[in-house]
């Protein structure tokens, strides 16, 4: 038998599963049996997916299309999609700068990155650090304390609703929202959490478009009253464009970078070796940072529709498939890492090359602001509280944007 003979029988016989149980609260072995089995592989359920390294950030780059009409028609993804949201109309979904290509993907990502520049970024450092100093000081008489409520989850709320210029709004009632929303990344979903989606993306439609309506009265010198005037200059943005990429700024700024800090901090709790490297050396917060973004990421898998047929190495993925990219995996294969790849060392010299932030066109404005919030609110936790230590953990059950839903630890 040939060797790719061999190869073929056991992708014919394996088939990936992230429904399995266990998955969500620890992806990494079903990653590695992919890779091993079948890493250019065709699910079942309807979609494809690329597990190595290579593969993964050549997709990415390829020019493929991030707009679900171009799914085929007779795929499996479609007529899920097609049953539950019908003709409903979806406020975030399709319109956001994450759901279109270029030409619309440039003119929508140009009108907002200049809020997400490192020099922009830098800025917010002072206002960032207080925020985080805040928190370590309210829960330093606490004992012990759930991080993730206190520390991941506020930290990036607060400063995304600063940046915008939107203290208004309801803050709980935007989490639980966002969090059902969020569901619609997740590779596959059934159609009754599909149809809470399309509620929740109404509903926050409407949030966000109060919002608006109150900012118009209150300009001032942030990012919502930037948009709402190029809005008003109307070729650049329209009323729902805007809405759609408030709500993605919004979303994107908090239910990945609470991923980073939560699933970071266990990750050094987990390696008390990583962690005393960490407090003897202060220098090395940075590409920690990276280690940590590339150790666990925060964003597990991104995804492409083929335009045409796309060929990776001996297999052709035809034109209008789902493919997903799995970041999470490409930053653990072994034939780009190193022997070592599965495990944590936070002065590994390419750690910044990880996928964790997309790559190409899409990839991830808000990185420098997740960066240096991640950086700030993890060194200064683990400089102020040398006895923290690890009670529990409850992962928040996602595939895709997944990380801890509570984190308990001694302060
Ligand atoms: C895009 C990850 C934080 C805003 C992306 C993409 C990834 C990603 C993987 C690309 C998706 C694709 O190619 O399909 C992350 C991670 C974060 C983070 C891991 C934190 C640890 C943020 C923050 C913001 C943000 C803080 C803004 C406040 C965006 C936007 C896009 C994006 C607007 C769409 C870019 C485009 O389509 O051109 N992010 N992100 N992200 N991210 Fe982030």
């Amino acid at each position: 038998m040939t060797d790719s003979a061999l190869t073929s029988d056991v992708a014919a016989d394996f088939v990936f599963d992230p429904f399995a149980d266990g998955f969500t609260d620890d992806p990494y072995p079903h990653y590695e049996h992919l890779r091993a089995a079948d890493p250019v592989h065709e699910s079942p359920l309807g979609f494809w997916i690329l597990a190595d390294y290579e593969d993964v950030s050549a997709l990415l780059r390829s020019g493929h299309s991030v707009e679900e009409r171009h799914i085929a028609p007779g795929s499996p993804l479609r007529a899920i999609n097609q049953e539950a949201y019908g003709d409903r109309p979806r406020r975030m979904d399709g319109l956001s700068m994450l759901d279109k290509d270029p030409p619309d993907h440039t003119r929508l990502r140009r009108l907002v990155s200049k809020a997400f520049t490192p020099r922009a970024v830098n800025r917010l450092e002072p206002r960032v650090t207080a925020l985080v100093d805040e928190v370590l000081d309210r829960i330093a008489e606490a004992g012990q304390v759930d991080l993730v409520a206190e520390l991941a989850f506020p930290l990036p709320f607060a400063v995304i609703s600063e940046m915008l210029g939107t203290p208004e709004v309801d803050h709980l009632r935007l989490r639980e929202l966002s969090g059902t929303l969020v569901r619609s990344l997740e590779p596959v979903v059934d159609p009754e959490t599909l149809n809470r989606i399309v509620d929740a993306d109404n509903e926050l439609g409407a949030i966000a478009q109060d919002m608006i309506t109150w900012k118009r009265g209150h300009p001032a010198d942030d990012l919502l009253s930037a948009l709402i005037a190029a809005e008003e200059g109307g070729d650049v943005l329209s009323d729902d464009e805007l809405v759609a990429q408030v709500l993605l700024l919004y979303i994107a700024g908090h239910e990945t970078t609470v991923n980073l800090i939560g699933g970071g901090v266990l990750a050094l709790l987990r390696n008390p070796d990583a962690l005393a490297l960490l407090r003897e050396r202060p220098d090395l917060a940075g590409n920690a940072v990276e280690e940590l973004l590339r150790y666990d990421s925060p964003v597990q898998m991104s995804r492409r529709i083929t335009l045409e047929p796309y060929r990776v190495r001996d297999r052709e993925i035809p034109a209008g498939s789902f493919v997903i990219a799995c970041l999470a995996s490409a930053n653990r294969d072994p034939k780009f890492w190193g022997a070592d790849a599965a495990e944590l060392r936070l002065d590994r010299d390419n750690a910044r090359q990880h996928v964790s932030f997309g790559a190409g066109v899409h990839h991830c404005l808000g990185a420098a602001l997740a960066r240096m919030e991640a950086r700030i609110a993890i060194s200064r936790l683990v400089r102020r509280f040398p006895d923290l230590g690890l009670h529990g953990v409850r992962w928040n059950g996602r595939i895709n944007l997944r990380g801890p839903e509570t984190l308990t630890v001694s302060v």
